[in-house]
């Protein structure tokens, strides 16, 4: 295949060359993945309420989140085990990163450490991804690496104090390689097998709100709370000092039945009002879903499969490939919507598909 156009065609190129287990692992769901499969129909649902007239001579894609300047509303979403995927796994995930100018979230999960990631990317946007996992010092020791690498976020994951049930990768017998590397989370792993199918006890189940203000205490970082999906949490998320909330049902990975983000991310956005940032993901594949997801309430996206897709297929140059394919596909729908920059995007630029059989 020539250079891929888009992220659909990246998919195809990474399951070519990415064996069974992994490819698993990377593409499924929970359960029947009902979440999963709502997650990137949800934005057909929605379609723009295109503005003319406008001089869109002069487009950004640039936009700020928690401070740190972006060349576009896509961060890239912690991804476990990038080992898998590529010899440089997170490190050339990091230095597409530090090259496009956003931000990588590094999950527990990694398989190279934060300050191997600094090194490799110098000036790359780390934030750490935390799962409280059942071993104290092993969560304080990853905490105290994050900030010492110089991470300027801590993202809590709090839609998976147990593990979903993955079939595919039962079907396939996926199991993480016993010599795969896993500097945070092996203490959590070496209990149980090497499996992230089972995943039994490896994180926490006993998280709660009164966790963020030790973790806030330890690290003095913002903290974005990462799967959270209805209003209620969202006041509560504020009441507890969180600097932003991530709409998200972890890829359909988690709770099966869960909502498609896109159609709780307005309820969100609602309760935070502003006084935090709402970021989203799931399902995100096209500049145009990016920009959907602004016009629905988020200050910008994560991208999970997408860029691993890019990974797989590149390392750092399909990673980048992916990112700028993004960018201007973000570009072109922001003027073709007669929009300058993300900001500019409201509640008025979409509304929902007209079901054909509506009765009148
Ligand atoms: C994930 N996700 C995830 N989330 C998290 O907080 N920590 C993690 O370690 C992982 N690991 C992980 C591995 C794999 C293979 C996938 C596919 C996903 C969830 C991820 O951050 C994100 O929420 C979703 O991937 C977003 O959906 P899309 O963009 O993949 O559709
Ligand atoms: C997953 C975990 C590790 O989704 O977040 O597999």
């Amino acid at each position: 295949m020539s250079a891929p156009l888009n992220c659909d065609e990246y998919e195809q190129l990474a399951e070519a060359l990415t064996e069974p287990g992994p490819w698993a692992y990377l593409a499924g769901g929970a359960a029947g993945e009902s979440t999963l499969r709502a997650n990137t129909a949800a934005f057909r649902r929605w379609t723009f309420r295109p503005r003319v007239l406008v001089d869109v001579d002069a487009v950004t894609t640039e936009t700020t989140v928690l401070g740190t300047t972006l060349s576009l509303p896509v961060l890239l979403a912690p991804i476990a085990f990038q080992g898998l995927y590529h010899a440089d796994g997170e490190l050339a995930t990091a230095r597409a990163a530090a090259a496009e100018q956003t931000v990588m979230c590094v999950s527990t999960m990694t398989t190279r450490s934060h300050h191997e990631i600094a090194d490799a990317a110098p000036g790359v946007a780390q934030w750490a991804q935390l799962y409280v996992l059942n071993d104290d010092g092993a969560t304080r020791a990853h905490l105290d690496e994050a900030v010492a690498a110089g991470c300027s976020a801590i993202v809590l994951t709090v839609d998976a104090p147990v593990l979903g049930r993955r079939e595919r990768d039962l079907r396939v017998g996926f199991a993480v390689p016993a010599d795969l590397p896993v500097p945070y989370g092996a203490a959590a792993l070496g209990r149980v097998p090497h499996s992230p199918a089972t995943h039994i006890g490896l994180f926490s189940p006993s998280v709660t709100w009164r966790d963020i203000e030790w973790i806030a205490a330890t690290t003095k970082l913002p903290i974005l709370l990462k799967g959270v999906l209805t209003g209620e949490d969202a006041e509560l998320a504020v009441e507890h000092g969180a600097a932003g909330i991530i709409v998200s049902n972890h890829g359909g990975r988690q709770l099966d039945g869960a909502p498609a983000t896109l159609d709780v991310l307005a309820e969100v956005a609602e309760a935070a009002a502003g006084r935090v940032e709402v970021l989203f993901d799931g399902g995100i594949r096209r500049g145009g879903d990016v920009v959907k997801a602004l016009a629905l309430g988020a200050g910008a996206v994560l991208v999970g499969r997408p860029a691993i897709w890019g990974l797989a297929a590149d390392g750092e140059a399909g990673v980048r490939h992916v990112l700028s394919l993004l960018r201007d596909e973000i570009a072109l729908t922001l003027a073709l919507l007669g929009c300058s920059r993300p900001e500019d995007v409201g509640r008025a630029h979409v509304q929902p598909a007209v079901p054909y059989d509506r009765p009148a």
